[in-house]
């Protein structure tokens, strides 16, 4: 029960593990939108959840369980933001892994109100004892009890409010289909378009009080990889190298050597996405070679890879994925120049 948030409640917010101290920051700052209308791209998303808000209210019900899926920085923890905004309940934030025992996840659902939202984040690392608590809570809004052990088990049904779930996964293959089946929305969040970008950064720009010229802009959202979290954190970093190297006025040379600083190349790669392409091509001749090898020569963690790292990088096909493993493309050579 420690690790439970409550909207807009204080400092106990437990960082997954794509956030940063500075994200959090972020937050205070407000540049997370609290509404729709502020909530930029994911159209198909958005149109979605209205439409079952809209229904519900109607009905006078609280709307289906959510499922939100897609890689870190997308958007999907501010969506659980807006929607309980939209609904007027109250939000409860945690995640998979700090809910280790079912009596945790029990002392939260038997807290909730009637239209309050439960977030669980990284809901696929969910332990297995404690993702079957979620089975009756999500179709019968019940928990079951069990007293003692063997013989004399008895068990008692206790009732809960009618709470709405949003799981957040970046990972919807590892969830379990009794648990994926028991959500009655579930939408996948795809990386954001140049445009949406620059306008994310400009509303943010305008919320930091930022002056930024529509090349900048765009050279900051091009380079994102396709993530807002990032636009954000990349404005803030030229940000800073604009007060000191310049006028304080965000041009395209201010924001290309903020980030030739941050060590993000032309196509928005980092070092770490750029060790991932060169480990398979200067360790593993191009690959095929399986994520545990890559992994293992990296020294990361292979779900940082795979949750992280991995998904821009086969959208902007620079590495296919096939069933003997990784292969680095040829745009993957002529990005990083490296002769065949
Ligand atoms: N659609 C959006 N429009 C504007 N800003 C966004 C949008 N989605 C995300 N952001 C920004 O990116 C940050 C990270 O989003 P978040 O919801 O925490 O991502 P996720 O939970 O998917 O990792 C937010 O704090 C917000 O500032
Ligand atoms: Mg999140």
């Amino acid at each position: 029960m420690s690790d439970i948030l409550t909207f807009n409640s204080g400092p106990k917010k437990i960082l997954s593990r794509d956030e940063t101290i500075e994200d959090l920051n972020s937050e205070i700052l407000s540049l997370r939108p609290e509404k729709f209308s502020d909530y930029i791209g994911q159209t198909e998303t958005v149109e979605t959840l209205k439409i079952a808000i809209e229904a519900a209210k109607y009905r006078n019900e609280p709307i289906e369980h959510v499922l939100l899926f897609g890689p870190p920085g997308l958007g999907k923890t501010t969506l659980a933001y807006i929607l309980a905004r939209e609904m007027g309940g109250e939000l409860k934030i945690t995640s998979g892994p700090t809910l280790e025992k079912g009596g945790d996840l029990i002392g939260i659902l038997t807290n909730l109100k009637d239209g309050d939202i439960l977030f669980i984040d990284e809901i696929h690392r969910l332990p297995k004892s404690v993702e079957e608590f979620l089975y009756p809570a999500m179709e019968d809004f019940a928990v079951d009890f069990v007293f003692d052990k063997g013989m004399h088990a008895r068990s008692h049904r206790y009732q809960l409010k009618r709470f709405i779930l949003v799981g957040a996964t970046t990972r919807a293959g590892l969830l379990s289909s009794p648990l994926r089946d028991r959500f009655g929305i579930f939408r996948s969040l795809d990386f954001y378009t140049d445009e949406e970008l620059v306008t994310i950064t400009k509303r943010s720009a305008n919320l930091l009080d930022v002056k930024t010229d529509d090349s900048a802009a765009f050279e900051l959202a091009r380079r994102s990889r396709g993530t807002p979290r990032i636009v954000n954190r990349l404005l803030k970093r030229s940000r800073d190298y604009a007060q000191v190297k310049a006028d304080g006025v965000l041009t395209k040379e201010t924001v290309e050597a903020a980030l030739l600083l941050e060590g993000v190349d032309q196509m928005g790669l980092t070092n770490m996405d750029r060790h991932y392409l060169k480990t398979i091509i200067n360790y593993y001749k191009g690959g095929p070679v399986g994520i545990d090898a890559i992994a293992a020569t990296l020294q990361e963690e292979n779900d940082t890879l795979v949750d992280v790292v991995e998904p821009y990088l086969l959208k902007k096909g620079l590495v296919t994925r096939t069933s003997s493993g990784r292969k680095a493309t040829d745009k993957a050579y002529s990005h990083l120049k490296i002769i065949l």
